[in-house]
């Protein structure tokens, strides 16, 4: 290599460490697409300094999320090295999220059992009430927080309700819930209180469930608890450590995800009112935005799997027990897979007979979220009762604070302003 080629090739490594820095780094958290864009561009794969593959390209998160070729399971011990393997059930309560089949088949369909379609369609009229409550809080607050007063309470209050927490514990959990979201990051990444502050959350979450579980083994009622508690006593395989960690990742998962795409997915709109303007003029809309605004803003923004066995992915070579992460945040707008992919479209998802390719904020694959159809609900209810009940809606702030977090990422706080209609 000639000298000028050595010092673009170093150059060319210079971008790609800065923009991996800033896309997991405190820079990253108002923006990550930025950086994500830098290494796109840069390659279809890029190592970290941790070691770990990113994977940039679409059609390679896709080759990877969609085959049990690539495992979950590795997922511990890739994001979470500080917690010992024995340490793990107690630390990091993932239940099935990081199991392989037969294992993450047989809890899969349990869950499943209390969790079907018919459940979730419902739940609209409750969903419908609860947002309008919201939403008149809102109106008559005038300016407000709009992480505090819609995107926490909607996915909180119809979390528990479907899975049996009563509302004295609706702070509780919502703290515990908080500190496992956090804890989803890089060990290496976290400060020793919020490592701390987990593993709190995974303990106090496991000795509530257990009494909320017994309660409802001798009074059972007409939620997910209930279900989940007769499995077991009707001598199914579900142990109470499985139970246990079922109920919290069902809670955790269902909670912080939706709360940050409501509140990412609202500022997109507030910052692009041609797209509210959109809605207005046809409402049925209201049904195909949310995808696209997961598809933009992913509330789970990376995941990782690895190698069961040897395969090739992105022109490289992986041995069993590789790992790679997919960045979720790249591949939703990769522009071999949409068009205009920055571009905030409500009308994207909207033509059945000419479907934009799935998105990645919910996976693909066996893993494919479990919640998937109840999010979309709850986020479709709040721009339906939005068009209704409020002429206009702005941001307040041109940078409003995102929390810490990487792997589940989303607003600290959204100051608001709304006017009735
Ligand atoms: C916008 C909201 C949501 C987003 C973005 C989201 C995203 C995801 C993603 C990306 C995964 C797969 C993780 C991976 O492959 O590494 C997942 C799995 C899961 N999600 Fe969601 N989720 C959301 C809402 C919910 C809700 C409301 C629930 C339940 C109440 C839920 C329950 C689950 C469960 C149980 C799994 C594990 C599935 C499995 O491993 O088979 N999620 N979710």
């Amino acid at each position: 290599m000639d000298s000028s080629h050595a010092s673009t090739a170093v150059a060319e490594q210079d971008s790609v460490q800065t923009a991996i820095a800033h896309l997991f780094g405190p820079e990253g958290r108002a923006d990550p697409y930025t950086p994500a864009r830098v290494l796109r561009e840069a390659g279809r794969l890029h190592q970290t300094p941790l070691g770990h593959h990113l994977l940039t390209r679409y059609e390679d998160c896709v080759a990877v999320l969609s085959t049990t070729a690539w495992s979950h399971a590795e997922e511990a011990a890739m994001m979470h090295p500080t917690v010992s393997p024995e340490d793990a059930p107690e630390e990091l309560p993932t239940s099935f999220l990081w199991m392989e089949p037969p294992d993450h088949t047989r809890l899969r369909n349990l869950v499943t059992k209390g969790f079907t379609p018919r459940m979730v369609t419902r739940l609209r009229p409750r969903i419908e009430e609860l947002t309008e409550q919201l939403v008149d809080k809102a109106l008559a607050a005038g300016e407000f927080d709009l992480v505090e007063f819609i995107a926490y309470p909607l996915p909180l209050i119809i979390a528990c309700e479907l899975i049996g927490v009563p509302p004295e514990a609706y702070n509780q959990v919502h703290q515990w819930s908080q500190d496992l979201a956090r804890g989803f990051d890089h060990d290496y990444t976290l400060p020793e209180e919020a490592l701390r502050a987990r593993s709190a959350a995974s303990r106090g979450f496991m000795g509530y469930f257990r009494e909320l579980l017994n309660e409802r083994r001798m009074d059972p009622k007409d939620d997910l608890l209930s279900v989940l508690s007769q499995v077991e006593d009707r001598g199914d395989v579900l142990t109470e450590q499985e139970l246990l960690a079922t109920c919290i990742t069902t809670f955790v998962a269902g909670h912080e995800t939706t709360a940050n795409l409501i509140g990412t997915g609202m500022l997109q709109l507030m910052r692009n009112q041609d797209q509210i303007a959109a809605l207005r003029a046809r409402p049925d809309l209201c049904a195909a935005a949310p995808d696209e605004l997961l598809r933009l803003e992913p509330s789970v923004q990376i995941t990782t799997r690895a190698a069961t066995k040897p395969i090739t992915v992105a022109g490289h070579d992986f041995e069993p027990g590789d790992g790679v992460v997919a960045l979720i945040n790249s591949a939703n707008r990769d522009d071999d897979a949409y068009t205009d992919p920055d571009r905030v479209d409500v009308a994207r998802y909207s033509d059945p007979m000419n479907p934009a390719k799935k998105h990645l904020g919910f996976s693909l694959g066996i893993h494919y979220c479990l919640g998937a159809p109840l999010a979309l609900l709850e986020m479709e209810v709040l721009l339906e009762v939005l068009l209704r009940k409020v002429r206009d809606i702005e941001v307040l702030t041109d940078t409003p604070p995102y929390k810490p977090n990487v792997v589940i990422r989303g607003l600290e706080s959204l100051p608001t302003r709304v006017t009735p209609v």
